[in-house]
Formats: structure tokens, C-alpha cells, sequence
């Protein structure tokens, strides 16, 4: 049986895991480790399943509060190149799963491929991506994939077609496992006319959204039918501050911090702004971060 000793090499303890994420704010990960190719991924998750350690894939971080007291057992990031190839033939992309949805947008856009686009201003990794579905009023991912290669937190690898895999808004029948790399089926388009669309959907962005600013972007879910940002708007919380944490003024769905940002002071606006929608509006806005 393998132990975490094996792994010594690209293991490193109690690793600030906040310059990680969007945020900037939580603590350490006990154990940090970044594989160098997929068969090291494979046995790094091997071992955990055999240790019982827990384990968790660290992607972009973009959607992501982590408390300050940190995380005990493994966390994996896939930040080796070995994990962002990204590859197109025809119609068809295949990208893995480190590599960032930017970066992702960028290649299909320049192979003339349409369909990814509308997913610009997205932070994060593809993992990360299919993970929660991430997507806007435009669409999401999961319009685009057509097979996905997983593992489990046993370490069985397996691929999954389209209709082997359910999505829903921000979430996916992806939850429970590791994403490794995905397939996509794009259609061929101008590219002039692919990069008009996704410019107007960027300036649309950003005059709605505070992006210059430290965020995790959206921090509720749209409850069906309803805006959250509006409705935190209408409970009258925008610009409230507690400590180095804001409700955007721009747009109410956003907490933004600076360089002085607490786990806490995020989570009391969390709260607070949960509190007074469920009052007034009685609606439970559900997060769309995720809090480890
Ligand atoms: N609105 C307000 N006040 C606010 C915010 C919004 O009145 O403070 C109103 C807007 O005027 C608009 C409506 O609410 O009439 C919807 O707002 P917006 O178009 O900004 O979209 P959203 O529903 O707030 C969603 C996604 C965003 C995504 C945008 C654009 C969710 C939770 N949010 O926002 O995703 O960027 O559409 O496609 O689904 C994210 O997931 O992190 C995220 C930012």
C-alpha cells in the first residue's frame, strides 16, 4: 500500500492555500500536492482512497472561501502543463481539465469555432467550469460537451458521453468525481463575427459587474425565475460593509474585498444578506460558492 511518503517530491505541508483563490482569504491546506502527469494524479488518489485521507481538487479558485483554520488532508491542484493541453480537429475540441476556460475561448475562437464564446468573463479552469456548469444569461457549458473523462476518489478512471452525464443549472452529475479532459463539438463561424459577439457580451459584463475588484463572482444562485442581485438590491444591502467586505454597489450578488479580506467578514455578509432576503422576500438565496 502507498503512503503520502511516496509522493515527498511534489507534496509540500501547510501550504497558504488563500493566493489560490479569488478572495484571498483561508488558511492551509495540510498537504499540498501538484502531480506531474496523470499517472501520478492516478496514484496520488489511489493512496488517499486507501488512507482514508480526504482529498480535494483545488481548480482556478474563482468560486471558492476557504475558513481561515484551513483544510486537513490532501489537496491536488493540476497546474502542470501535463493538465492544460487544449487540442483542435475540425469541429472537435479536446482540452484537459487545468487548462483555463480563457484560455480555452481563445483557441476555438482563433480556430473559427463558435459556441464558447458566450462563456467570456468566466474565471477559473475547464474543471472548475463543468464542475458547477458554468455559464450566464447566454448559456452554459454544458450546451457545448460532448464526453468527459473522469475519475473517481477511488482512482477508476472512465469516460462519459453526453447523455451519460446530467446538468442543471450550476450544477453537474460531475460533483462526485475528478474531471480529467473533456470533448467538445463547436460550429464553424467568421471569426469576425464570433469575436463581435463575444466583445458586446464582455462590455455588457463589465458595466454590470465589478470586475476590477477582489471577488468570487456570483455568490448565490438565481432562485428559478428571480435575480439574487436584485433581490439583495431591494432588501437594501448594496455598499454594506463589515470589516474589509462589500456588497458590491455595482451589483448586488458580488462581495468584494481587498487586501485585508477575512473569511469572516465575507461569511457575516453571507449571512446577513441571506437573513434579510429570507425576511423580506421570504426567499433562501442558495450559495453558488463553494465554502470549504
Ligand atoms: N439586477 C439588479 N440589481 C443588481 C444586480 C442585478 O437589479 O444588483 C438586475 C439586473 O438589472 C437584471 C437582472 O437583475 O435585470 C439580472 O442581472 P444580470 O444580467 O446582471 O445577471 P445575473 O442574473 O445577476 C447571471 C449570472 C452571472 C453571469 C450573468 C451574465 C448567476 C447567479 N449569475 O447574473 O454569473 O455573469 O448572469 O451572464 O447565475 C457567476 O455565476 O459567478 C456569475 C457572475
Amino acid at each position: 500500500m502507498s503512503s503520502l511518503d511516496d509522493f515527498r517530491e511534489i507534496t509540500q505541508r501547510d501550504v497558504p492555500l488563500a493566493p489560490f483563490t479569488w478572495f484571498r482569504v483561508g488558511g492551509p491546506a495540510q498537504y499540498l500536492i501538484q502531480p506531474r502527469h496523470q499517472d501520478e494524479l492516478i496514484a496520488v488518489v489511489r493512496m488517499c482512497h486507501e488512507q482514508g485521507i480526504p482529498l480535494r481538487i483545488l481548480g482556478g479558485g474563482s468560486n471558492l472561501l476557504i475558513r481561515e483554520q484551513g483544510v486537513t488532508g490532501v489537496v491536488i491542484r493540476l497546474v502542470n502543463e501535463a493538465f492544460s493541453q487544449i487540442d483542435v480537429t475540425g469541429n472537435t475540441v479536446r482540452a484537459q481539465a487545468g487548462a483555463l476556460l480563457s484560455q480555452l475561448i481563445s483557441r476555438t475562437v482563433k480556430a473559427s469555432l463558435a459556441g464558447l464564446e458566450t462563456l467570456v468573463g468566466i474565471p477559473g479552469t475547464l474543471g472548475g467550469a463543468l464542475h458547477g456548469n458554468a455559464g450566464g444569461r447566454s448559456g452554459d457549458i454544458s450546451q457545448f460537451v460532448s464526453e468527459v473523462s473522469l475519475m473517481t476518489f477511488k482512482g477508476e478512471t472512465l469516460k462519459h458521453s453526453r447523455d451519460e452525464m446530467t446538468f442543471a443549472y450550476r450544477s453537474s452529475s460531475l460533483d462526485s468525481s475528478i474531471i480529467l479532459d473533456a470533448e467538445f463539438q463547436l460550429q464553424p463561424e467568421d471569426p469576425d463575427e464570433i469575436t463581435r459577439r463575444m466583445r458586446k457580451l464582455w462590455i455588457m459584463k463589465k458595466a454590470t459587474q465589478p470586475l476590477s475588484f477582489q471577488s468570487a463572482g456570483c455568490i448565490f444562485k438565481n432562485p428559478r425565475g428571480l435575480s439574487a442581485g436584485a433581490l439583495i438590491e431591494q432588501a437594501g444591502l448594496k455598499g454594506t460593509r463589515i470589516g474589509s467586505a462589500e456588497i458590491s454597489d455595482r451589483h448586488g450578488n458580488f462581495i468584494v474585498t481587498d487586501e485585508h479580506g477575512t473569511f469572516d467578514d465575507i461569511h457575516r455578509l453571507i449571512d446577513l444578506a441571506r437573513g434579510k432576503v429570507l425576511q423580506q422576500f421570504g426567499v433562501d438565496l442558495e450559495l453558488e460558492i463553494e465554502i470549504w
